[in-house]
């Protein structure tokens, strides 16, 4: 098993690069399906969910080459469809993106059911409600989902009931290959959308509207193969940012596209920190003490619900109140447990936290319930003194590059280690 041990109270200082986006890549590869010819994918993240996304379209008959740490080529001319690692595809909440693509292309699809973290339910009524518009048949049993359009995929005009990133990324997959229009309303309008769209529109697709909640989408006979660098990713920009904050240091983080953090950036001058913008860079600095804030997480623009369980840290480290209001998740609070370990003064009323400030945390043993919980661990531990072990390492590296070597360059005393089963790590506080 492995274990990230922090021996916390100590500033981050220097400078960070970020990577290329978690969600924007999964949308891009999957969206690879739809592509006749070779797509070379710039910018990738080094983590799991990348792994298991490339495991799975290999297994499917993909052609995948790294060509360097980041860029790899992918060639999907003898995709299988028969051949859906069901294993593999239920890993991950992205793996949906299949049936989008696999419906574009092939004008039929199959998969497992998505998994992904746990915080609550979580629905595909509005990816089948969509399909269903573009004139597909689908069926959800056993596990599996199976989506069938036998007389042709066309244009729809589809209303979703809710914004979903995962669904509008989806109708994006389908509707570029379909006969005709499709019109989305109430279309997510989060910067990993606008990355898919750009990514099918440089392989030849028709879609504008891609960035506000009216997309259009002119469905075109076949994708040509293209270059394409994924965006950096915003969710780990603003950890790192909050990390900065939490330790009381200064950081400059680099490969960012400030106006994506400016509900992040908001909100982190609100308790007072200090924060200077670059074309892509942000210095975040730590001031002497942090005020209590209301947050509210919502879609985009609105503060990221991926950012909750980051922020939720701070709140432990200001004075005062502060409320913290889950709008996007039914259940994104689990985490808060593990917190009060550390001496967190946290009160969950549904999908309300009320957080009382204590100043400082403590060192403890804490568990990494799901990615962004599981971060927001380390950043708990780097900024208690004495020593943090956090378990469930698996959670984080599914979302995060290299997070124990960035954070070490910046003057972090942090470490992975690995345990064997059974075995406990001794703290030495
Ligand atoms: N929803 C429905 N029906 C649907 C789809 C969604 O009711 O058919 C609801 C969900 O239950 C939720 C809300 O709509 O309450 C938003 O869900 P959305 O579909 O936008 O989420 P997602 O596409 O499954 C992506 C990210 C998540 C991120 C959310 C919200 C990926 C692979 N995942 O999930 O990222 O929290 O958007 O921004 O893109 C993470 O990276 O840690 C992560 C969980």
């Amino acid at each position: 098993m492995e274990k990230i041990v922090i021996n916390g109270g100590k500033p981050l200082m220097g400078s960070v690069e970020i990577s290329g986006m978690k969600n924007a890549a999964l949308g891009v590869l999957f969206a690879t399906v739809l592509v006749e010819g070779t797509c070379v994918i710039e910018n990738l993240p080094d983590i799991s969910d990348v792994s298991v996304t490339l495991e799975i379209l290999r297994e499917m008959g993909a052609e995948i080459r790294r060509l360097d740490a980041t860029t790899y080529s992918i060639n999907t001319k003898r995709f299988d469809l028969g051949a859906s690692p069901m294993e593999l595809t239920r890993k991950m909440r992205a793996s949906y993106y299949l049936i989008g693509a696999e419906l574009g292309r092939f004008h039929q699809a199959s998969s497992g059911l998505p998994g992904g973290c746990d915080f609550g339910v979580r629905p595909i009524d509005q990816h089948i409600k969509g399909f269903e518009a573009m004139g597909a048949k689908v069926l959800v049993d056993g596990g599996r989902i199976e989506a069938d359009a036998k007389s042709g995929l066309f244009g729809g005009q589809i209303y979703f009931d809710n914004t979903s990133v995962g669904a509008t990324i989806n109708m994006l997959l389908a509707a570029s290959r379909a006969k005709g229009m499709t019109v989305i309303e109430n279309a997510a309008k989060e910067p990993h959308v606008v990355d898919v769209a750009n990514f099918l529109n440089a392989c030849g697709a028709r879609i504008s509207g891609a960035g506000t909640d009216v997309i259009k989408i002119r469905g075109v006979e076949r994708l040509h193969g293209c270059t394409y660098a994924i965006i950096p990713d915003m969710i780990e920009a603003a950890t790192f940012m909050i990390a900065a904050v939490a330790t009381g240091g200064t950081l400059r983080i680099r490969n960012v596209i400030p106006k994506h953090l400016e509900s992040v950036s908001a909100k982190l001058e609100e308790m007072g920190v200090s924060i200077e913008e670059e074309d892509e860079e942000i210095i975040v600095s730590a001031q002497e003490r942090l005020n209590r804030v209301h947050i509210r997480t919502m879609p985009y623009p609105g503060f990221p619900t991926d950012v909750q369980p980051q922020i939720c840290v701070l709140l432990c480290l200001a004075r005062g109140t502060s409320i913290l209001y889950e709008g996007v998740w039914d259940n994104r609070f689990r985490y808060v447990d593990e917190l009060r370990r550390m001496g967190a003064d946290i009160k969950v009323e549904g999908k309300t936290a009320i957080v009382e400030g204590v100043g400082n945390l403590s060192a403890a043993t804490v568990h990494a319930i799901d990615l962004r919980a599981g971060v927001a661990m380390v950043i708990a531990g780097l900024s208690a003194k004495g020593t943090t072990v956090v378990e469930g390492v698996q959670y984080i590296q599914r979302g995060y590059d290299n997070i124990v070597g960035k954070l070490k360059a910046v003057g972090a005393d942090i470490k992975k280690i690995t345990v064997p089963d059974g075995q406990k790590y001794e703290i030495a506080n």
